[in-house]
């Protein structure tokens, strides 16, 4: 058994679904989590922890300042330890966006950051008018008739792939995790 901490960073909510979803996969599996909002809490250390698996959505254009501070105060603890990463994003329902490798804001944040996660993730996030502030929703509207997206005021679309999201859950909750190449 191993005891896990998931942090997460979220604005709406979603990211906290998704880390909630890899919480109960990871638990099935036997293991200890322990959940932290960034948002509330950036003060737990993970040198307490076996693994580590942080989650973060993007709102205009970055990840919020919170994983940034949290990740470098902590990178050696995150570099020595089996440790994820998983992105939130709009831009992720995009097949073309959606690697590890072709999604502009994983690849801006490592370059950030002096970490290598050993697993990395790229979920495409929830689209929510209604709950938006008049303004938000006026320039996601924007963005999304730019890329081909939906634009009706009232639209809720979740674009998750919760398969993936299992799978990322059953990889960092493995034996083996850890023991694969950094980078991978
Ligand atoms: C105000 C606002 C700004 C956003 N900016 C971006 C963006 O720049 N790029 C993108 O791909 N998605 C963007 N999104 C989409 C969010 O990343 C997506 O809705 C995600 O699921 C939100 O996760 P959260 O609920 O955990 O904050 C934005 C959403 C909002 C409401």
């Amino acid at each position: 058994m191993a005891r896990f901490l998931l942090l997460y960073s979220t604005v709406d909510g979603h990211t906290r679904a998704i880390c909630e979803r890899v919480a109960r996969r990871i638990e099935a599996q036997g293991h200890e989590v322990s959940q932290v909002s960034l948002d509330d809490d950036g003060a737990v250390d993970p040198v307490r922890f076996d693994r580590v698996v942080i989650g973060a959505s993007i709102r205009y254009g970055r990840h919020r300042d919170n994983v940034l501070a949290f990740v470098r105060r902590h990178a050696e603890t995150l570099q020595r330890l089996p440790a994820a990463l998983f992105s939130v994003s709009l831009v992720a329902r995009k097949p073309h966006r959606a690697g590890v490798d072709s999604n502009p804001y994983l690849k801006r944040f490592l370059a950030q950051v002096p970490w290598q996660p050993r697993a990395l993730a790229v979920f495409a996030g929830k689209l929510n008018y209604p709950l938006y502030g008049f303004w938000d929703r006026q320039v996601i509207r924007l963005i999304m008739w730019m890329t081909g997206g939906p634009t009706r005021p009232d639209a809720v679309v979740d674009y998750t792939d919760w398969h993936q999201v299992d799978a990322f859950a059953d990889r960092v909750a493995a034996a083996s995790f850890g023991d694969e190449p950094q980078g991978d």
